[in-house]
């Protein structure tokens, strides 16, 4: 077995994301190959493995828009920018793990403030270098004033305040993945973007969003929330709702591709486009979540007063996907694309890569968790639906227990329905049959508790 030399060299050890190879600080353990929940350290140069998913998730989409060309052009290059990058694992992974057909139209910049990180970002870049090079100069032109930065093997990296940096050059894709809550980069991120764009947002502060820290959502987001079942899906719709508002602000508006709540984190990927009739009608789209005595909900602009105290809001009511981006995030693509094939594992192990049959195989099933049920769940997260958490439907169709999922989606499906499970750390499931419907085919599978 090849010799993991980064452990001799007292740099760390070398871990693969993806199929990219990454280097773990000396002091942070080997991950395990399901993390989940928040890293237990952080500071310069730590990589946490929890994010691993939503990297993965962010190098299909990006792909996707380059193959499927709903962002620029057939012949035009894509300018994307990983905003806070830290030790740059994203943007090395989209440099190594999209498609080559499309590395030369993709045009990508690295920024973060820390210094630290960066430089082991071109440390591991220049050691572990992509598999296809690609030979960009740097875009002067583009920028205001001549960017603090340099090239790097196909990278543009900078290091500058992340709001100075975003704003200096206009990027069709950006990434915002910050410590916490993005809402201090938010302004200048809709701001820098060009005129059709694609913005991410990761936000680590789920106790704000959800509503069970009130203070914190009450300031940052402008919300108030419910701590119910409904807690996560309130989470992912309240940041939609500060980024729409944000963009109509600025004459923006919004079209939310995935949005999920991942655990420890929302993440949330939208279209953005200039357009102030567009932005004119953001409002359409927001409004309250109002509990319903059955134990669901609707949406209603705005709430009588007799509901603000079962309300949640104000938040983002609009769909939340897009069925056709989202549909093609299968768990085939991703290990298609993310996980190496035996010559190229050959190539990672010959530079130091110790990874078992056994790492091979956990890598291959983590990669087919980061997208599951989302391409199942697809053409109903993007219309109207209703979320149920199976751990409620006992009580709500009084039957004391709940059918398989599985059998209850069949059920469904014979009678004219579509239900699908959601990408949640939660059971939630997503259809599009009524209240009376769910209950009628739950008690048809497993009695009343009376019988
Ligand atoms: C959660 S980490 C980013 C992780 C990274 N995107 C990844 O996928 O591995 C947040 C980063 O934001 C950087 N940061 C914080 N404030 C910043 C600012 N104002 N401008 C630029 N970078 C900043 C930190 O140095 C840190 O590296």
């Amino acid at each position: 077995m090849a010799e993991d030399r980064s452990e001799v060299d007292g740099t760390g050890h070398l871990w693969m994301e993806g199929k990219t190879l990454v280097e773990l600080r000396a002091d942070q353990e080997r991950p395990t190959h399901m993390p989940r929940g928040p890293a237990k350290r952080t500071g310069p140069g730590f990589l946490n493995p929890a994010m691993a998913p939503a990297r993965t998730r962010s190098v299909l989409l990006l792909a996707d828009a380059l193959e499927h060309h709903w962002l620029v052009k057939e012949d035009h290059d894509l300018r994307a920018m990983d905003a806070l990058c830290a030790t740059g694992v994203r943007v090395r992974r989209w440099r190594n793990e999209i498609p080559a057909e499309h590395q030369e139209r993709l045009r990508i910049t690295a920024n973060d403030l820390d210094n630290v990180a960066l430089e082991q970002l071109k440390h591991a870049h220049e050691r572990y270098p992509p598999l296809i090079s690609v030979g960009h100069a740097v875009e002067d032109d583009r920028y205001n004033r001549t960017p603090q930065g340099g090239m790097h093997n196909g990278l543009f990296i900078m290091q500058n305040d992340a709001r100075i940096a975003l704003m200096e050059a206009a990027y069709q894709w950006v990434d915002l993945d910050p410590f916490g809550s993005p809402v201090n980069f938010l302004d200048a991120a809709i701001q820098g973007l060009s005129r059709t764009a694609f913005l991410e947002v990761t936000a680590t502060d789920t106790a704000a969003l959800t509503g069970s820290s009130a203070s914190s959502q009450h300031r940052r987001y402008g919300a108030k929330g419910i701590v119910d079942s409904y807690a996560h899906d309130d989470a992912v719709r309240v940041l939609l709702g500060l980024i729409a508002t944000t963009a109509a602000r600025h004459d923006r508006c919004i079209e939310p591709v995935l949005a999920l709540f991942d655990g420890h984190h929302v993440r949330v990927s939208v279209k953005v486009r200039r357009s102030r009739d567009g932005a004119s009608h953001v409002l359409d789209s927001m409004g309250w979540r109002v509990r319903a005595a059955n134990g669901t909900y609707e949406f209603v602009h705005h709430p009588s007063p007799d509901e603000v105290e079962r309300a949640s809001g104000p938040l983002w009511i609009g769909p939340l996907w897009n069925r056709d981006i989202a549909g093609r995030m299968t768990q085939e693509r991703a290990v298609a694309m993310c996980s190496p094939s035996e010559s190229e594992l050959l190539t990672l192990r010959e530079a130091g890569l110790v990874w078992s049959e056994a790492d091979q195989e956990y890598a291959q099933r983590e990669l087919r968790r980061s997208v599951r049920y989302i391409a199942e769940a697809a053409d109903l997260m993007s219309k109207e639906h209703t979320l149920y958490h199976m751990d409620d439907l006992p009580n709500m169709a009084g039957t004391g227990q709940a059918p398989k999922m599985e059998v209850l989606f069949t059920a469904l499906d014979e009678a004219g329905f579509s239900a699908a499970r959601v990408p949640d750390i939660d059971p939630f499931f997503v259809t599009d049959a009524s209240f009376a419907d769910v209950m009628a085919t739950t008690r048809a599978l497993v009695g009343s508790s009376g019988d």
